[in-house]
């Protein structure tokens, strides 16, 4: 079973989509940890109600984010973690996080990137009056939503979409392929067959 930590910096509806999808035996793996930015999140009272630790801190406590990220990794690290999931969490990961847990770092991003990096993705989508946009899961590198593409899903945009409209078919997406995804990264023995995929 993979050992997985979950970031977030928001409502945390991708953290409660995993957890649930462990609980009812689509995804093997176990939730060992919660880290979070923003010591106010949603996703903070999610963890708790299902009595998964968190890592909250504040950035601004720390001096820089090396820092910071040092704390991170020793948690991680203190709970033996394998997998870094990043599920709407609004912070670059820099190079001391990178180094210790290299093509273990995966992403979801609501668009089909390379398309709409950054924040507020589903409102760029609509502002540019595209037709399509997505969902994308990726493995982290330094950039900001860029490195390797494990999988994506389309989604038309129909006349009348909001960007809150768009955002709850978004979301129903990422609730079902990111588990999904997941276990058949972590199936496939992860780093071994990517390695091997992007040959
Ligand atoms: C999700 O839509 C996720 O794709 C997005 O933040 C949202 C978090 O929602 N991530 C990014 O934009 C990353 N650049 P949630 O807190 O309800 O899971």
């Amino acid at each position: 079973m993979m050992k997985i930590a979950v970031f977030a910096s928001g409502s945390g509806s991708n953290f409660q989509a995993i957890v649930d999808s462990i609980k009812v035996g689509l995804l093997d793996a176990e939730v060992k940890l919660l880290v979070c930015d923003k010591p106010n999140a949603y996703a903070i009272e999610r963890a708790k109600k299902e009595e998964i630790e968190s890592f909250v801190f504040n950035p601004k406590d720390f001096q820089s984010k090396e820092d910071f990220e040092r704390k991170i990794v020793s948690e991680l690290q203190k709970r033996e973690i394998q997998y870094l999931i990043l599920a709407g969490y609004m912070r670059l990961i820099g190079p001391t996080i990178l180094r210790e847990f290299e093509k273990r770092i995966i992403n979801i991003h609501p668009s089909l990137l390379p398309k709409f990096p950054g924040k507020d993705a589903i409102g760029q989508a609509i502002a540019a009056g595209v037709n399509t946009t997505g969902v994308t899961i990726h493995f982290v590198d330094e950039g900001m939503d860029t490195g390797p593409i494990i999988a994506q899903e389309e989604l038309i945009i129909m006349e009348h979409d909001t960007a809150e409209t768009l955002a709850v078919r978004i979301h129903e997406v990422e609730h079902r392929l990111y588990p999904k995804t997941l276990q058949t990264i972590f199936n496939n023995g992860g780093v071994r067959h990517h390695e091997k995929s992007a040959h």
